[in-house]
């Protein structure tokens, strides 16, 4: 795995440069990339035809010119709609696969973060498939709300790197991470107190502190110095800049 635990945070593209072009699209990761984050993160659904698609929600309504569930559609379905999210400069902006989306990255060097929305019981197999045919294995990192699915990409390999994703402020959440080998936890911003005391704590066991979604210069800061391991950031024009002023981005 490449540098985390205490060294400088890494940056990661929140559903790509999203605070710049429609999230969840190849615009937004070119544009992260472009940028020089260190990784993408993203979310990933089934459509009707066993398509990993990349989209936050599960219905098409608030991202694009179209309706109702992902799962409804057939990807030639979904590829009628637009997904630039009401930013007119992007008009025509397809929902991209996850494999469209290793394409574009693998070249690149960029990490991804897979976000497993779906329940859908194939889905987790089906995402590290795809990663290993496009030789993405060694970058791709899975996270979900979903922990289950977390279960279920160990029971592909477990040594795959997995990371519960919570908003709550958990106790001991190294403890609950060691329980099934995650990698790292993936804790909002506000939670955990934003305690250096607790990333310490994960770090000893060699759990890393991945925090989302982080776009203020000051939150950036504060958890940068508390020794977090990546920031997931909608800006990371912003979140890289502000690293370096403090001397804290290699
Ligand atoms: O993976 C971090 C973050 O994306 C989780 O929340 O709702 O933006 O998917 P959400
Ligand atoms: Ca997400």
């Amino acid at each position: 795995m490449e540098k985390t635990l205490n060294t400088s945070p890494l940056v990661w593209a929140h559903r790509g440069a999203s605070a710049y072009a429609p999230e969840n699209t190849l615009p937004a990761f070119r544009l992260a990339a472009e940028m020089h984050a260190d990784g993408v993160e993203l979310d990933v659904y089934l459509t009707k035809d066993d398509q990993i698609v990349v989209c936050h929600d599960n219905k098409i309504d608030r991202t694009s010119t179209g309706s109702g569930l992902i799962s409804d559609h057939t990807l030639a379905e979904l590829r009628a709609y637009s997904f630039h999210n009401s930013m007119d400069a992007y008009e025509n902006t397809p929902i991209p696969t996850l494999a469209e989306v290793y394409e574009l990255l693998a070249p690149t060097g960029l990490s991804v973060n897979v976000e497993i929305k779906s329940h859908d019981s194939r889905l987790p197999a089906m995402c590290c498939d795809l990663a290993k045919r496009y030789g993405m294995e060694d970058r791709v990192y899975y996270s979900s709300f979903y922990h289950p699915a977390l279960l279920a990409v160990h029971d592909v390999d477990p040594y795959l790197p997995v990371a519960p994703l919570f908003s709550d402020n958990l106790v001991y959440p190294w403890l609950y991470a060691s329980t099934f080998g995650a990698q790292a936890i993936h804790p909002h911003h506000g939670a955990l107190r934003l305690s250096p005391e607790i990333i310490r704590e994960c770090h000893m066991r060699g759990i890393r502190v991945n925090f989302w979604t982080c776009d203020d210069p000051e939150i950036i800061l504060t958890l940068a110095k508390a020794g977090c391991d990546a920031l997931i950031t909608n800006k990371p024009d912003v979140a890289i800049e502000v690293l370096k002023n403090a001397g804290l981005y290699n």
